[in-house]
């Protein structure tokens, strides 16, 4: 599922200040609950807060030390880049600098090419590839003056083969891929290392999500059903 961009060195989690978009639901969630697990301390950034403090509930059930705090955050990460910013900003005054960002929040919408309404191929560009942009950008140069840090980005198999049925989504998850290819080459000599997960289906709230719009694409399911 991870495809390390150069051989990463292996980042201490416990203590660590772990931010994780998307980390109120499904993959992100699971991530954060690991790295909790593990000793790190976590910010979750979602848009919904009951979603985010039932979600901090959760996680805080597998603390291993009583120091370690679990930090919410409500922000979209892809509508003001001056908010994402103020945010972590906020976030890393409170738990110090970010050691790892993992870029989780996505979405997803499928239907043939015409049928897909031209509002969802700009929110899904906005909120998959310039919401991983934001928050990355907003940690970075603290990232490189410290000479550690860890980015993630989550893009998906759709992310490395076009599929039929996501012509919205499959550029987005694309992006992250030239994004993170670039970014490692600038960040390499100051010890920052880029990784990008390229997850197959998955069993989460937001998948369960997308495959209601599959029903106007049934060649989707045809596809699903010979995957399985
Ligand atoms: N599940 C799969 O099969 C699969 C496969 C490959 C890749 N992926 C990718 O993995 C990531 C997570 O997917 P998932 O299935 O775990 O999704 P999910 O269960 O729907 O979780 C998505 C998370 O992102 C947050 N989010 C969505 N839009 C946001 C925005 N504009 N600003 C801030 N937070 C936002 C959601 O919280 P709020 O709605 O409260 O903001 C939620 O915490 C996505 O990038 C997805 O594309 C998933």
């Amino acid at each position: 599922m991870v495809s390390p961009l150069i051989s990463p060195k292996s980042l201490k989690l416990p203590g660590a200040h772990v931010v994780v978009t998307g980390g109120s639901s499904g993959i992100g969630k699971c991530i954060a609950i690991e790295c909790y697990k593990q000793g790190a301390f976590i910010t979750l950034i979602a848009r919904d807060e009951n979603k985010l403090l039932q979600t901090k509930k959760e996680i805080e059930k597998y603390s291993v030390n009583d120091k370690q705090v679990v930090l919410c955050i409500s922000v979209d990460v892809s509508k003001d880049y001056e908010q994402v910013e103020n945010v972590l900003k906020q976030a890393q005054e409170k738990l110090g600098p970010v050691d790892m960002l993992v870029n989780c929040a996505g979405t997803s919408v499928t239907g043939k090419f015409e049928d897909i309404e031209v509002n969802s191929f700009e929110r899904l560009m906005a909120v998959n590839y310039l919401g991983s942009v934001y928050p990355s950008r907003a940690v970075i140069a603290t990232m490189k003056e410290r000479r550690m840090g860890r980015i993630v980005f989550v893009s998906s198999q759709a992310g490395q083969l076009g599929l039929f049925g996501y012509t919205a989504y499959s550029p987005t998850k694309f992006a992250l891929r030239g994004l993170a290819e670039a970014l490692q080459m600038e960040v390499k000599p100051y010890n920052v290392y880029v990784t990008v997960a390229y997850p197959p289906d998955t069993d989460t709230p937001g998948f369960a999500e997308e495959s209601k719009t599959k029903v106007n694409c049934p060649s989707i399911f045809e596809i699903s059903v010979f995957k399985s």
